[in-house]
């Protein structure tokens, strides 16, 4: 059996205790031979406190090496004071660039049991399956120039650049016509035409891409305010949403809030195919290191879980695996198990390793 290489870099805050969930169903994956062979290290403040960087240069070379990184979280109050350039969220930022992470999958799915957790009308989001495609190494987060100057009148002056490349639009507007194809064939390309020059190529190069490659696949495209607005209003008419880096940001926050839990969603950043056939690839869950209750057993695995189950789809082309598990999570909670994030009156509330415990049951029950 081929050997399975993961990185684990849990990170910060609850990252630890996530993925210390994750850890148990690789073991059990393990205990039926899927020989999946784990390393683990650190990144973000846990990186800082130990090396005095967010990313040590090893901890990157060895990413490089491994090709498939799963992550927990990374950031926290405790690193809040250091300057931007050295702050924990850095070193993720690195790590997307620097292994070339330039797709970003972000699945926006309601677990019927979950339904009633969304702050919308359950006729809004039940039975809601939509797919952002985030473009993920270009646009304003790493655009040059940038950076504070001083004025030579005392003042300051702030600069971030939004650049896109025609080589950069079309290979992630390929992934998302590809990926709508195994969907309901519909993308939707999202930017501010109307206001920045970013956006008048985004659309005719995503448009040309279409006519080329794709003319099967159903395209329209639409500004990013409106899209944002049209997510609250009847997010069905969506299958895969693809955009740049920061609306990306953005639209993703707000979709996973459709699902009644930032908690519940996963994500896959994935990389160009190498010449051995493999792509890099980073998993980790949309939700961010919530220092405010890290170490008191409260946090939701689920979306670690979920980007687990990603990572077996996407890295190990263990697809009935992947489905699996994913049916297994949609067990346990219509069994009524549930995290503080989603609990409703009437339900059972669970803490974060009995809510894994409870997922590995089920995958037991389903693989019997
Ligand atoms: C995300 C996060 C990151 C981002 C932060 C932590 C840098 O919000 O993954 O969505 O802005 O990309
Ligand atoms: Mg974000």
């Amino acid at each position: 059996m081929a050997e399975r290489r993961i990185l684990f870099l849990p990170g910060d805050g609850i990252g630890p205790e996530i993925m210390a969930q994750v850890r148990r169903l690789v073991d059990w994956y393990n205990a039926r031979g899927y020989g999946f062979l784990v390393e683990e290290d650190l990144v973000g403040g846990a990186a800082i406190d130990a090396h005095g960087v967010p990313l040590h240069p090893d901890t990157l070379a060895r990413a490089r090496e491994v090709g498939t990184v799963m992550l927990g979280a990374v950031g926290g109050p405790k690193w809040d004071h250091l300057p931007f350039e050295r702050k924990p969220e850095r070193g993720l930022l690195a790590l997307r660039k620097e292994l070339g992470l330039f797709a970003n999958l972000r699945p926006a799915l309601v677990f019927d049991a979950l339904v009633e957790a969304s702050t919308l009308k359950t006729e809004v989001v039940r039975g809601l399956d939509l797919l952002i495609l985030r473009e993920l190494t270009g646009g304003v987060y790493f655009g040059e120039p940038r950076g504070i100057e001083e004025l030579p009148d005392g003042e300051r002056r702030a600069v971030d650049t939004q650049v896109y490349t025609t080589p950069e639009i079309r290979r992630i507007a390929r992934v998302a016509f590809e990926l709508a194809r195994r969907r309901r064939n519909r993308v939707t390309s999202v930017e501010k035409a109307n206001v920045m020059y970013t956006g008048v190529l985004w659309r005719q190069t995503v448009q040309e891409v279409h006519d080329r490659e794709y003319p099967d696949v159903e395209l329209r495209h639409m500004y990013a305010d409106n899209c944002a607005m049209q997510l609250l209003r009847d997010p069905h008419q969506f299958d895969v949403i693809v955009t740049d880096n920061l609306f990306g940001d953005l639209l993703s926050d707000e979709a996973a809030m459709l699902t009644g839990s930032l908690g519940m969603l996963p994500s896959a950043s994935l990389g160009e195919r190498r010449p051995d056939g493999r792509r890099n690839a980073l998993y980790e869950p949309v939700h961010g290191s919530a220092p405010d209750i890290a170490g008191r057993d409260l946090a939701n695995p689920l979306a670690c879980i979920l980007s687990f189950a990603m990572l077996l789809r996407h890295s190990f082309d263990l697809g009935e695996e992947a489905d699996r598990l994913e049916g297994a999570v949609a067990r346990v909670l219509e069994a009524g198990y549930r995290t503080a994030d989603i609990h409703t009156p009437g339900t059972t509330r669970v803490g974060t390793r009995e809510m894994g415990g409870r997922v590995l049951e089920a995958l037991e029950a389903l693989s019997g």
